[in-house]
């Protein structure tokens, strides 16, 4: 069946969480999509865990539209997929139009993703009513690593108050998703309860409305440092697509991240 907004919508309210994972070319999204993974995410992780870089940033949107392109053609119509604005691409408004342009038109994207609070309202608001679906992203933001590193957001009142507001802004400007990143737990409950949309964390607990993971994390393939919140999910598997499947049921049955430490032990 073929994942849509309104569907997503439904086990927001149903409670259910929605399974979301990372891919970047054909034979991954085929095997995720055959797992039953509701939502595949071309992130601009690539850069890192395909290209070999220590960030994002070197991200193009060409390389984007092609990675794009492999995924929708190996997902066959079936996940939601999510393409991200690399880094610069979404820096004015005739900027971040062109490049969401391309990637629903040449790359076949069906949503968008784009980073930060306050300073893309203005741009949510036009795509969105343009009919262009997008999902924000708050919370540790890697195209801003180097002003503010790789850290856990939102630890004191005042930053939790501010990211909450700020998601509430985004919502009201259009976005029919939210990713949040590397934010206490808490706090992603208090923003998955506080809006209509869904809500999927990263390193952000179990009380989201669903979750993402890197593939190359849960399959153990990332070069160098695998985050603490992951978990390898190959291990005790026969096959990637058995991995896949066993994340997918993993997080509907909010077994992750809830008992990541257990299934490590
Ligand atoms: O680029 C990406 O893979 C992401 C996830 C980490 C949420 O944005």
């Amino acid at each position: 069946m073929k994942r849509n907004l309104v569907y997503f919508q439904s086990l927001k309210k149903q409670s259910q969480p929605i399974v979301c994972l990372t891919a970047y070319d054909a034979a991954f999204a085929h095997c995720a999509a055959k797992a039953e993974v509701d939502v595949l995410l071309v992130g601009d992780s690539l850069g890192m865990v395909v290209q070999g870089h220590h960030n994002t940033l070197s991200v193009t949107l060409d390389e984007m539209v092609y990675h794009t392109k492999l995924v929708q053609r190996g997902n066959q119509q079936q996940a939601w997929c999510i393409a991200d604005l690399p880094f610069m691409s979404d820096a004015s408004l005739e900027q971040v139009l062109q490049s969401s342009a391309r990637l629903i038109k040449e790359g076949g994207a069906d949503m968008v993703k784009l980073e930060g609070g306050t300073r893309v309202l203005a741009f949510v608001e036009t795509l969105t009513q343009l009919g262009i679906p997008v999902c924000g992203h708050l919370g540790l933001l890697p195209q801003s690593v180097l002003k503010k590193g790789y850290r856990v957001q939102g630890r004191d009142e005042a930053e939790a108050q501010r990211l909450l507001d700020e998601a509430l802004a985004l919502q009201e400007a259009g976005v029919d998703m939210l990713v949040l990143e590397c934010v206490p737990s808490a706090l992603a409950e208090r923003v998955s309860k506080a809006l209509k949309i869904p809500v999927i964390g990263i390193g952000a607990g179990v009380n989201t409305d669903g979750q993402v993971l890197v593939v190359y994390d849960i399959l153990g393939l990332t070069p160098g440092h695998t985050p603490s919140f992951s978990h390898n999910f190959l291990q005790g598997a026969n096959s990637i697509n058995q991995a896949m499947t066993s994340y997918a049921d993993a997080v509907r049955n909010r077994r992750f991240p809830a008992s990541v430490h257990e299934m490590k032990a």
